[in-house]
C-alpha cells in the first residue's frame, strides 16, 4: 500500500517540470510521470492505477491549454488538478473553477501557500501528517541523549504508534539498546531515492514486540553512513510522519545540513545536558544556533540528566539565565538501572517501570506529547 501520493507532472519546459518534479518528491509526493504535453495524459487516467494528482502548467497559451483539458476534472473525479499560470486573468481563473480545477497556482510559485495546498490534498486522501516528531541532541559525549530517546519512544509507543530513528549514523545504539537486529538500515531506505513506499519501510524498520516501537537503525557498515543524505531524509520524515503518531529522533549535536534540516523539520528538540560546565557551554552554543536557525524558542526544550538533588557543578537556575530558556524536565541520576536496561537490551521503562527514572522518562513522555502534567520543580 502506498502511503505517498502518486502524481503527474505536466510541463511542456524540461526545467521547470524537472523543479516541479523535485519539490513535490521533497515534500513527498511520489511523481509517476512527467509530461511535456497533455496528450497521454487522458490514457493515463484511465489506467487502474492512474494517480491521484495532477499538476499541470496551462502556459503558454493559459486559455487554450484549460480549454484542451477542460473536460478530464469531471471525467476523473478522483483525481485532483492543480493548474498553475502566469496569467491573472479572472476568466481563465473562473473558467479552471468551473471545470473543477481543485487548486489554481498563480506563477511564480508561493512556496508555502502551494505546501498547504498539497497538505490539504494528502489530508483528504487521508495520508496527512499526524506524528509528533521529537528530535533528541545531546551536549556532551554520554549525557544520555541515547538513554532518554530510547526510553521516551518506549514509554510513548505504549499509548501511540511509535516509530524511533538512530541518527547518530557511525555510533549510533538504538537498534542495540532495544536487542533487536534490523535487517535493512536508513541507509537502504535512502537507497531508492524516489520512491519510499510502505513496502520498503516495512523491511527496515524492525518492529520491537514488547513496545510495539518501530525502529530506524543506523547502518551497520560505518562506509555506508555516506549514502544518508538531507534529501532522502526530508523525504523519510514526510513518510514517517503519515505513518506513525511519534516519531523520536535520537540524533547528534551538529548543523550539518541533515541535522538542521532536522531541527528544522521537529515539532518539538529536545537537548539533553547534565549540570556540568562542558555540557552547559555546549547547550548554549548550540541553543545559540538553533535561534540563529530561526527555531521557535517554544520548540526548544531543556532536559538535565543524571540530576542529583545536591552536589551539582552548576546551578539550574543559572543555566536558565544563561539559555534565556526554563529547564523542561529533570532526569535523576540512576546508573544502575539505566546501564543494567542498556547491557539487557530493554529500555527500563519497561523492565523497571517504578523507578523514579522510568517515572520521569514516562511524565517527560506525557509532557512532550501534550497531556498536562506537573512540571519539573
Ligand atoms: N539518568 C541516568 N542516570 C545514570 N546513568 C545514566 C543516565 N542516563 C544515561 N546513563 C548512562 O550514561 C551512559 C551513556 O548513556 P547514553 O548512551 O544514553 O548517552 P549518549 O548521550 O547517547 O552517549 P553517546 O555520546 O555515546 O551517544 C550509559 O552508561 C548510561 O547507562
Ligand atoms: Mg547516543
Amino acid at each position: 500500500m502506498h502511503v505517498q501520493l502518486n502524481c503527474v507532472v505536466v510541463d511542456p519546459d524540461d526545467q521547470n517540470r524537472q523543479e516541479m518534479a523535485s519539490f513535490l518528491t521533497t515534500f513527498g509526493v511520489q511523481v509517476v510521470a512527467q509530461l511535456s504535453n497533455t496528450d497521454p495524459l487522458e490514457a493515463m487516467l484511465n489506467r487502474s492505477d492512474a494517480p491521484q494528482l495532477v499538476v499541470v502548467n496551462l502556459d503558454p497559451g493559459a486559455t487554450d491549454s484549460l480549454r484542451r483539458i477542460g473536460h478530464l476534472p469531471r471525467q476523473f473525479h478522483n483525481v485532483s488538478f492543480f493548474a498553475l499560470s502566469q496569467v491573472l486573468d479572472p476568466n481563465l481563473l473562473m473558467d479552471s473553477m468551473a471545470a473543477g480545477v481543485k487548486e489554481f497556482v498563480p506563477l511564480p510559485i508561493n512556496e508555502i501557500r502551494f505546501t498547504a495546498a498539497l497538505e490539504r490534498l494528502a489530508n483528504v486522501n487521508g495520508m496527512g501528517k499526524r506524528a509528533k516528531l521529537i528530535n533528541i541532541i545531546p551536549t556532551q559525549g554520554g549525557c544520555g541523549a541515547s538513554t532518554i530517546a530510547c526510553n521516551l519512544a518506549a514509554s510513548i509507543g505504549q499509548t501511540k504508534k511509535t516509530a524511533l530513528i538512530d541518527l547518530d549514523l557511525v555510533r549510533g545504539g538504538c537498534a542495540s539498546y532495544f536487542d533487536t537486529r534490523p535487517r535493512y538500515t536508513i541507509a537502504d531506505v535512502m537507497q531508492s531515492a524516489d520512491r519510499v513506499d510502505r513496502t520498503l519501510l516495512d523491511n527496515a524498520l524492525a518492529v520491537h514486540k514488547k513496545t510495539g516501537v518501530s525502529i530506524l537503525s543506523r547502518p551497520d557498515l560505518p562506509e555506508d553512513t555516506q549514502r544518508v543524505n538531507q534529501p532522502g531524509l526530508v523525504r523519510l520524515y514526510n513518510i514517517l510522519g503519515r505513518m506513525f503518531d511519534c516519531v523520536v529522533m535520537d540524533s547528534v549535536m551538529s548543523v550539518d545540513p541533515m541535522y538542521a534540516t532536522t531541527l528544522q523539520t521537529a515539532d518539538l528538540n529536545v537537548v539533553v545536558m547534565q549540570l556540568n560546565v562542558p555540557s552547559a557551554k555546549n547547550t548554549e552554543r548550540y541553543v545559540g544556533a538553533m535561534r540563529r536557525m530561526g527555531i521557535e524558542s517554544s520548540k526548544i526544550k531543556i532536559v538535565v540528566n543524571r540530576f542529583v538533588k545536591k552536589g551539582w557543578d552548576i546551578d539550574p537556575a543559572e543555566v536558565e539565565r544563561a539559555l534565556g530558556l526554563k529547564i523542561s524536565w529533570l532526569v535523576p541520576n540512576d546508573f544502575k538501572t539505566a546501564i543494567s536496561a542498556i547491557n539487557y537490551g530493554e529500555p527500563f521503562v519497561v523492565s523497571s517501570p517504578k523507578t523514579e527514572i522510568s517515572t520521569a522518562i514516562s511524565e517527560f513522555g506525557k509532557f512532550l506529547m501534550g497531556k498536562q502534567v506537573a512540571l519539573a520543580a
